[in-house]
């Protein structure tokens, strides 16, 4: 479903990606790839990502990057010379294959020059915006969301409600301390909620709901504005759920979309393996092998 584009309604143009972290719980294999460049099966996380923003209408993404990771956005440019060797020889399905991502939509990068957190990040992508964008997407490349389409769902949301609509998943409440917990109440709809503020990581019997966030945010314009005003918040970083939390205490709007779906956390090894074997179960050519394998090595 694609979302129309004009200012002052959900639509949005623009999906911002961070990709500037240090990405440490991946070293040493950060210290030369980034970790948004690791595949899921033979795809990086950040080309999925891409391609759900593509879907839900975005025209451009903006990739946060810093001056180390060139990488990841280099990755989105086209490669004439290897697309016409491998049509040369025959290999059309893995020239389809080069071409995809750069034929998603437009990309852009802007650095962060310092990992100063996910805040910090974001508000590097507010200069690029063009006067007229109210709005903005940002997906956290190394969080599947799936299957695809809470994004549309969001940008509905903010055309009903206006103000900023983030995602949420509802998490068992023995698991919820691992997650930033929203405070919210209901509306009409039972997916979606009001939020009235976050907790990280709240202990079980202290969490004001089930529902956890995840890394899809669709942030009304004014965000920029409070990223300017926060200070470091946990870990001495700039954070995007603190400037959220700003902007509902002044009366902005915010309300998350639960997603009653999958997710996978590609940011760890622990995540990245379950993402890589489900990819792969599912996968046309590998899957069958993969299950037969995985169905032995489980009975040692
Ligand atoms: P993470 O916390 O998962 O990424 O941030 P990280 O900091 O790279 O990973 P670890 O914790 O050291 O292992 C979520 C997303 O936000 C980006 C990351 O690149 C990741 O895609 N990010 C984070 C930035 O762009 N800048 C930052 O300062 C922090």
């Amino acid at each position: 479903m694609s979302v129309q584009t004009s200012s002052g309604t959900g639509a949005f143009r623009t999906a911002v990606v961070p990709a500037a972290g240090l990405g440490t719980r991946f070293l040493p294999t950060t210290k030369a790839v980034p970790k948004e460049l690791l595949p899921v099966v033979d795809t990086p996380g950040i080309e999925l990502v891409a391609a759900e923003a593509a879907e839900a209408g975005a025209q451009r993404l903006l990739i946060v990057t810093s001056p180390g990771k060139d990488s990841v956005a280099a990755y989105f440019r086209t490669d004439d010379e290897l697309v016409k060797t491998l049509e040369s020889r025959g290999k059309g399905e893995l020239a389809d294959k080069v071409r995809r991502a750069p034929g998603l939509l437009e990309v852009d990068s802007v650095y962060q020059y310092e990992p100063k957190g996910l805040g910090h990040a974001v508000a590097q992508a507010g200069p690029a915006l063009a006067d007229d964008e109210q709005a903005v997407a940002v997906l956290l490349p190394d969080d599947l969301v799936l299957p695809t389409g809470v994004l549309a769902r969001m940008a509905q949301v903010r055309e009903e409600h206006g103000g900023s609509v983030l995602c949420a998943f509802d998490v068992p409440r023995e698991q919820i301390s691992a997650y930033g917990v929203f405070e919210v109440s209901d509306t009409g709809d039972d997916d979606v909620k009001q939020v009235h503020g976050m907790v990280e990581k709240p202990a079980p019997d202290e969490a004001p709901s089930t529902f956890a966030a995840a890394g899809r945010y669709l942030l009304d314009r004014a965000i920029f504005d409070a990223l300017d005003r926060i200070t470091p918040g946990a870990g001495g970083e700039l954070q995007l759920t603190d400037a959220v939390a700003l902007l509902i205490s002044e009366g902005h709007p915010v309300h998350v979309v639960v997603h009653r779906g999958g997710r996978h956390d590609l940011g760890n090894p622990a995540g990245y393996a379950r993402a890589y074997v489900d990819f792969m179960l599912q996968h046309p050519e590998y899957g069958e092998d993969l299950r037969t394998w995985l169905n032995e090595r489980l009975k040692d």
